[in-house]
């Protein structure tokens, strides 16, 4: 039987990964979690990587995270601890997309082969779409070796790990 897909409009996440890190961790595990020791995710399988972030949110953290907010803080971890680009889509006003990035300096719009530079300002960044482009066609990228890949009609962020 034919199965109808239904249309979602794709939205960014409501928390910003980086800046909910650095409000509510970095005052234990350092600017932009300098402390948490080289190597610490790897210790970690996915699961017990998210349990454990979803347990210092909660406790420490005093900001308890779930679902997709606890998937994007886990996805910073992971670029936190493996050094690779983390990006995430945090806004939308009209055709203006705007995010975070984490470990790349450049943030890219790629529509129909075409590249457009992001205005990056520190762990923040900006760009306008074309008119009227429809969020399913576009991507954004961050880094050059490693790069990552975000489809804002997909999955509001990406990381390297
Ligand atoms: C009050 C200090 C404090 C705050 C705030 C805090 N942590 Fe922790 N965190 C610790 C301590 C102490 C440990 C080590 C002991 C443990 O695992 O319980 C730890 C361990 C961790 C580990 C495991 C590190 C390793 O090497 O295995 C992760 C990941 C982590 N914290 C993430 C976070 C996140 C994410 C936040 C913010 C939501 C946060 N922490 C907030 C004190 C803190």
């Amino acid at each position: 039987m034919a199965q109808n897909r239904v249309p979602v409009t794709p939205k960014p996440l409501t928390v910003g990964p980086v800046a909910y890190f650095a409000e509510h961790c970095e005052r234990c595990h350092g600017s932009r979690g300098r402390n948490l020791g080289k190597g610490f995710a790897k210790r970690y399988s996915e699961a017990t990587l998210r349990k454990e972030v979803a347990e210092m949110a909660a406790g420490p953290g005093q900001a308890a995270l779930e679902g997709i907010d606890l998937d994007a803080q886990v996805g910073l971890h992971w670029a936190i601890d493996s050094g690779r680009p983390f990006l995430a889509w945090t806004g939308r006003k009209g055709d203006q997309l705007s995010g975070e990035v984490l470990n790349a300096k450049s943030v890219w719009l790629v529509v129909g082969g075409r590249k457009r530079r992001a205005d990056v300002h520190g762990d923040s960044w900006v760009i306008r779409i074309p008119n009227g482009m429809n969020l399913d066609s576009v991507s954004l990228v961050a880094g050059v070796k490693p790069q990552v890949i975000l489809q804002p009609a997909r999955r509001p962020f990406a990381f390297g790990r």
